[in-house]
């Protein structure tokens, strides 16, 4: 977008401005200021002129505009049309000493998942990481994932989807046929020493105005369940709540159990050396999953878990 546009913008953002206050502050004359003005009505944004002038009511649905003037986050927002890794690009900020910073983008060419999978991102969904230096030792962190993903369900909610968590964080829909799909998924990447870490990133996908065949087997879209929905509100509420959660520890716990559809299931984890099978009973004080096994107990700290049915010997 071009300067002048950006400058009439952020007047407009701030209260009514008559064409010819604009026009003394840019310097242009008031037919220049309608022209410029019209251009940004074409783009999508919504200026009202009244009796005091123009005003900004609201912001084309997503895009660099969108957050720089519509997006209030609690953390500085960076957005970008197409990346590999929304991931990647705030590992590079991390590295360049950045912190408290989100990585939007509306494509990923390369998106990943956990356990080095592909993650499929087409342009309409949403695909951010969040970049933070908490302080936290490593072994707390997962519990930055798991509020994430709570962060998510609620989000979600004021969508009208009823989601929940799957341990430890896939957020997933019960579908009509009585089998749960993935709505989104979180893979959070970080680097610190035994005592603290150094940065984290948490990265969530949320499959949100995109097809389902676009999102693969086994996954559903917020387009597939209730339509397109308004990106922008989305992701200002995942924010919110995460910052909420983040900046509270100790409340990530509950609000997760209260999310969870793992608790009280039987259920199979993989944990990459070996399948511990069982019923879910409860997550530790750092979200590790504790699972009855007949006469024992294993808590495992990572892994695929398979949610099985109640008579599934599996
Ligand atoms: C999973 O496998 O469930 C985790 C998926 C995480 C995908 C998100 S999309 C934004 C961020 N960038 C990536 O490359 N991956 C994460």
């Amino acid at each position: 977008m071009n300067e002048t546009r950006r400058q009439i913008l952020r007047s407009i953002a701030e209260g009514p401005r008559t064409g010819p206050e604009l026009a003394d502050q840019l310097e242009l004359s008031r037919a220049g200021i309608w022209k410029h003005v019209e251009s940004l009505r074409g783009v999508g944004f919504d200026i009202e002129s009244g009796p005091d002038g123009y005003e900004l009511q609201d912001v084309p649905e997503y895009g660099a505009e969108t957050v720089e003037f519509g997006l209030e986050a609690p953390y500085s927002v960076q957005y970008h049309e197409t990346v590999e890794s929304t991931n990647d690009v705030a590992r590079d900020l991390a590295n360049e000493g950045g912190s408290e910073v989100v990585v939007l983008a509306d494509e990923q060419t390369g998106g990943r998942g956990r356990q080095n999978r592909a993650w499929r991102s087409p342009a309409g969904g949403i695909w951010l990481s969040i970049l933070l230096r908490p302080s936290l030792p490593p072994a707390r962190v997962p519990l930055l994932t798991l509020g994430a993903a709570v962060a998510v369900v609620r989000a979600v909610d004021n969508v009208g989807v009823s989601a929940t968590i799957k341990w430890p964080n896939d957020v997933l829909v019960e579908t009509g046929t009585g089998t749960e799909a993935k709505l989104a998924g979180i893979l959070t990447e970080m680097t610190g020493e035994s005592a603290q870490v150094s940065w984290v990133v948490i990265g969530v996908g949320l499959n949100a105005n995109v097809d389902q065949d676009a999102v693969g087997a086994g996954a559903t879209s917020l387009r597939e369940l209730v339509g397109d929905i308004d990106r922008r509100s989305l992701v200002q509420d995942i924010l919110e709540t995460f910052h909420d959660l983040a900046t509270n520890p100790e409340s990530i716990i509950p609000a997760w159990t209260d999310h969870a559809s793992t608790l009280g299931r039987r259920v199979k984890v993989d944990t990459g050396t070996e399948t511990v099978q069982g019923t879910a009973r409860r997550v530790t004080d750092v979200g590790a999953l504790v699972i009855e096994t007949g006469s024992d107990s294993r808590t495992v700290h990572a892994g695929d878990c398979e949610h099985l049915r109640p008579l599934d010997s599996g």
